[in-house]
């Protein structure tokens, strides 16, 4: 029974080509983000953030599931709906970030481990209880010299195959998430190279915990060259890479891949998903799709500035993201959609 509902959750979330909204900011990384616009870093605006999302009309047609945050899933409107019941009107199954955060790993220096696996059983329990039917977890690798480390990827990937079978085991479709970050100036080919071995690395711990992989999700990088490489890759070039790497890597039994944006500009999240899906989507075993953050809500924000009176065109410029990704999904955005 449990299998069956897991494995209807992680399709029902990616249909009609839909994808998913990362609006599970930590306080500390949604305040960053606040403070950089000059909006007030305060609980009422945090709270009333999440409320133009949520009631952004139509952001169902597009998005399937939202990620919402530990704060955020005990949010309220204004009116006093719950912003979990408001989302599953609108046709979006909430889920939950559960992973406490990365931290520095112990003897090794410049490298991060993801921690929350202490008591995450009841945890689940709990949101579960109040309507979560999907949870992440995200864990960080850099690039530099001489990293990731062995000890490094091992960690990071024991912990997300726990918290995967944590999750199934409470009727929680978990969310995979190894990102290898772009910051540095390594290759498109260094990038290839650490995301297989991350990736098989994360399986290879998947498979030893038993993690039914028909009800689960994996939510990576793309493959890309560091933001300070000298040599950018072209979008097609991206496309063929992040394939080649992921046609070896990630088991066809997955249902789907939704990526993250890691910092890319909205635009070229877009462009490079499109191209993947425009060159692919015929022989892929799984579906290709999004499950960006600051890809979908960024123009948003900057453009609400924390004012009532802009919460329209704010929700315009989200929905507009949103409606371009799903485009992608097709292979059919082109940056004519974003006259
Ligand atoms: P970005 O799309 O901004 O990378 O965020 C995705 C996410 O959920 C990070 O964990």
């Amino acid at each position: 029974m449990k299998s069956q509902a897991l494995r209807e959750t992680a399709t029902t979330l990616f249909a009609d080509n839909k994808g998913l909204l990362a609006m599970d900011e930590s306080t500390p990384t949604c305040n960053k983000r606040f403070a950089s616009l000059g909006i007030p870093q305060t609980v009422e605006a945090r709270r009333a953030y999440r409320e133009l999302i949520v009631t952004t009309q139509g952001l169902g047609n597009c998005i399937g599931g939202a990620i919402l945050y530990d704060e955020t899933i005990r949010q309220h409107k204004k009116d006093g709906t719950p912003f979990v019941k408001v989302l599953i009107e609108a046709g979006i199954i909430p889920g939950i970030k559960v992973d406490m955060g990365a931290k520095e790993l112990a003897g090794h220096p410049g490298e991060k481990v993801t921690e929350g696996l202490d008591g995450l059983r009841d945890r689940l329990a709990e949101y579960s209880r109040m309507g979560a039917r999907f949870a992440k977890w995200r864990a960080v690798i850099a690039i530099g010299d001489g990293l990731p480390s062995w000890g490094c990827i091992e960690a990071n990937a024991h912990a997300l195959a726990r918290y995967a079978a944590l999750c199934q085991e409470a009727g929680l479709v978990p969310i995979v998430e190894p990102e290898i970050l772009m910051d540095g100036d390594h290759t498109l080919e260094r990038c290839s190279e650490v995301t297989d071995e991350v990736l098989r690395t994360v399986f290879s711990e998947l498979f030893a915990q038993r993690v039914m992989l028909e009800g689960m999700i994996l939510k990576p990088n793309m493959v890309l060259p560091g933001a300070a490489c000298t040599k950018q890759a072209t979008v097609e070039e991206v496309a063929d890479a992040t394939l080649s790497c992921f046609l070896r890597a990630v088991p066809a039994a997955v249902p789907a891949i939704a990526f993250l944006s890691g910092g890319q500009s909205p635009e070229l999240a877009s462009a490079r998903l499109n191209a993947m899906n425009a060159r692919f989507k015929s022989r892929l075993p799984w579906a290709l799709a999004f499950s960006f953050a600051r890809a979908i809500q960024q123009p948003a924000m900057e453009l609400w500035k924390g004012q009532e009176e802009n919460v329209s065109v704010a929700q315009q410029a989200l929905y507009h993201r949103a409606h371009c990704n799903q485009a992608a999904r097709r292979g059919e955005y082109n940056a004519g959609m974003e006259r």
